[in-house]
């Protein structure tokens, strides 16, 4: 029986990414570039199956006609593409260090589309898959390269996908803190639209965006760590400040976050190289070093629980764990 297993990583943006100008097609208003997690990530098993429909399993649970006719359109494009039928059954795990609270759907995308890629033998390479990828959710395009990766915004739908920029072969990782674990009230998806549609500042946002890419890009090519965090943390505190002037205000962060970017601030002061980002949740990522960890994470013990901290180093590309065909 044809079977396939394919693991990828999840990703934390540096340079935010925002807004659709294009739903359908997930074409972004601006590039975003990331840094691929090496903690984080998702193993997907595809089988085909006799059945007349797909079935999807998330974290060992079945999951229910919506999630899977979700999952099914997604599908749809590769049986297009492949002339291929046949339905599948989808094993997804998430591997994430205790329930994180972190977006799955990155990897969790970027996985189904490198599984269903030999499953359906349509031998995309990694630039068009990333395409594929992007479809499932904006993010997810970033998830099949490691290191650091670019999604250039793009103009339609083959212009629009990401390439691995760097392997970031040098000391830099994040500090996970993990504030809630719960589904978020506001998704990103529909609070992205909310602050396309009622943001005043969001030209600005978008406009803004392009200096943050090349400057960051250029503090990669140098290694320098205290450059590339204070314009991940800009890049960061600029997208909460458009989701905070929207109509009505969308808030993130709890008082726990503040709390977190407040010691940041302090440890910074005293010499450590450490910045936050923050995606469309409380949780607070550090940007940092092996060197700097463990005075950061001692120092955090003492506002969050041990096990909700948790150390990333940089993760790798897409995988083919086991292939059936
Ligand atoms: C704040 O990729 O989850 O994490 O494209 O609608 O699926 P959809 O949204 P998603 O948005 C991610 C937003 C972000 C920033 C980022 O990852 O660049």
């Amino acid at each position: 029986m044809k079977s396939v297993k394919v693991k990828a990583h999840a990703n934390i943006a540096l340079i935010k990414y925002w807004g659709k100008k294009d739903e359908k097609l997930f074409l972004p208003f601006n590039s975003s570039l990331s840094l691929t997690l090496d903690a984080f990530y998702t193993i997907t098993d595809v089988k085909v199956i006799d059945g007349k429909s797909d079935v999807f399993y998330l974290d060992g649970k079945i999951q229910d006609e919506e999630e899977t006719s979700k999952i099914s359109k997604f599908i749809d494009r590769f049986r297009k593409l492949s002339n291929k039928d046949f339905c599948v059954r989808i094993d997804s795990k998430n591997h994430f260090p205790t329930a994180a609270g972190l977006a799955s759907s990155a990897s969790g995308f970027a996985a189904l589309a490198g599984a269903l890629n030999e499953i359906y033998e349509t031998r995309l390479d990694k630039k068009h898959l990333s395409i594929m990828a992007r479809k499932g959710s904006g993010s997810a395009t970033r998830s099949l390269f490691g290191g650091f990766v670019e999604w250039k915004k793009g103009h339609d739908d083959l212009s629009s996908f990401a390439e691995k920029f760097d392997d970031a072969n040098w000391d830099i990782g994040m500090i996970i803190v993990i504030l809630n674990d719960k589904k978020k009230k506001v998704l990103s998806r529909a609070g992205m639209k909310q602050t396309v549609e009622t943001c005043p500042f969001y030209p600005a946002w978008v406009e803004d965006a392009k200096k943050d890419l090349e400057d960051i890009k250029v503090a990669i090519k140098e290694q320098d760590l205290d450059k590339v965090g204070e314009i991940a943390e800009y890049s960061a505190m600029k997208m909460h400040a458009t989701m905070m002037a929207t109509r009505p205000s969308i808030i993130y962060m709890q008082p726990k976050s503040l709390e977190v970017i407040n010691m940041v601030k302090e440890l910074r002061h005293q010499g450590l190289s450490c910045y936050v980002t923050m995606d469309a949740g409380p949780n607070v990522k550090i940007i940092t070093s092996s060197r700097f960890k463990d005075e950061i994470i001692d120092k955090l013990k003492n506002i969050i629980d041990k096990d909700k901290i948790i150390y990333s180093k940089v993760g790798t590309d897409l995988e083919i764990l086991e292939r059936v065909i």
